[in-house]
């Protein structure tokens, strides 16, 4: 254990555990909000606490990553925590999700911990201040942020009966799109059509209503890396059905995946109250996930670059999705189980596993597990 991790788990755990996990998330993300604004502060955190690993930074789609481990979505919800995000090591950083209309959530709780399972059940339906005001926000940030750190917009459907409906539906989604393309704060657009939390449900994973979506976004001409984010809980043949819809329009990426709902098959280490709602994160997502990207890298090949997440926490959970088919690889859940320096750890143990296995960069361990298979 490194200093860094000492320190975390013996004391700054210790105190935020202590709260109801909807009081910690609030007060931390606070407190990094108010840390990221004072001037210097997120710069100086990064200066003394990341280093550079050349083996692991690389150019893509005309952005540069320092390293391919970047924040999934869920914990920035409202963009407010991004340089701080940066100066943990971070390569990119995904907010979000976000809706064309503001909503404050589900009632609480929104959080339910399972240290011992190493997940979260998450059941916070989507609440964020809204496309327009967070996308103000990132657009204040420091130039030389906006520029050196990718940022991914995750945008979802307003969670509302009025876009319950399809048709509505896909328009609420339209514009949001059309919104974060013309910002210069947002580098890639990712569409969430698997919160499992949303009113109305998952209506967007069927092969018909995902192509009527996928129709309407092509209509805006988006120019930025799009990605789709995948249920966790769908069959292969059912998840291939999605990505053989989403081969035909203007999809750049997939990102495997969402929380999982299907609590029969997890291995709990502690008792779960059957009156907690929300899907889970963490661990029992990492096999559902790995083994649909890794299905879809045999499968499609290079046509999808793909962001892999769920259960990364550690290095060599992060390289199992790199070697499996992952460009990026993304994490929530260990982030707030383990502690902020659980990035740099991944990040140093990456290296050490690509020298191990002879390679001298990131892009050659990419898929180099994958024996290709026909669709
Ligand atoms: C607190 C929390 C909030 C989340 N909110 C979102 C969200 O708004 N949009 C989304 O696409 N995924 C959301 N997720 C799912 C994560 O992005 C990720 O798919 C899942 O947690 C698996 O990754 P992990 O094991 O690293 O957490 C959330 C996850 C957590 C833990």
């Amino acid at each position: 254990m490194t200093l860094r991790s000492v320190t975390y788990k013996r004391l700054i755990k210790p105190v935020l555990f202590h709260f109801s996990p909807d009081k910690a998330h609030a007060f931390t993300i606070r407190t990094l909000s108010i840390a990221g604004r004072i001037p210097g502060f997120a710069r100086t955190t990064r200066r003394v606490s990341v280093r550079r690993h050349p083996e692991l930074e690389f150019e893509w789609s005309g952005m540069h990553f320092s390293s391919p481990v970047g924040l999934g979505a869920g914990l920035d919800k409202n963009g407010q925590i991004v340089n701080m995000m940066r100066s943990l090591g971070f390569g990119f950083t995904e907010v979000g999700s976000v809706t064309a209309e503001a909503f404050k959530g589900n009632a609480r709780p929104w959080f339910y911990r399972l240290p011992q399972t190493q997940s979260l059940v998450v059941h916070v339906g989507l609440a964020n201040h809204g496309i327009r005001r967070i996308i103000q926000r990132l657009e204040a940030l420091p130039r030389t942020v906006q520029k050196k750190y990718p940022t991914i917009l995750s945008v979802a459907r307003t969670n509302s009966q009025h876009t319950a409906e399809t048709k509505q539906g896909i328009a609420d989604y339209v514009h949001s799109v059309a919104i974060a393309q013309q910002s210069a704060a947002v580098q890639m657009i990712e569409i969430n059509i698997s919160c499992p939390n949303a009113f109305g449900g998952e209506t967007f994973t069927t092969p018909q209503l995902l192509d009527q979506l996928l129709i309407a976004i092509d209509e805006v001409s988006v120019t930025k890396p799009l990605l789709i984010k995948m249920p966790a809980d769908l069959t292969w043949p059912q998840t291939k059905a999605l990505l053989t819809v989403a081969s035909t329009h203007a999809v750049t990426g997939i990102t495997f995946a969402n929380l999982t709902k299907n609590r029969e098959v997890i291995d709990f280490k502690e008792p779960l109250p059957k009156e907690v709602q929300g899907g889970l994160s963490g661990v029992p997502t990492r096999e559902l996930s790995t083994n649909l990207l890794h299905k879809t890298a045999q499968a499609y090949g290079d046509r999808f670059v793909l962001i892999g997440l769920g259960g990364v926490f550690s290095a060599k959970d992060a390289y199992d999705k790199i070697t499996r088919g992952a460009q990026f690889v993304e994490l929530v859940t260990s982030l707030i189980i383990e502690g902020p320096q659980v990035v740099e750890e991944i990040n140093a143990g990456l290296v050490d596993l690509l020298h191990r296995d002879g390679f001298t960069h990131i892009s050659e361990a990419i898929g180099s597990k994958v024996t290709k298979t026909s669709r």
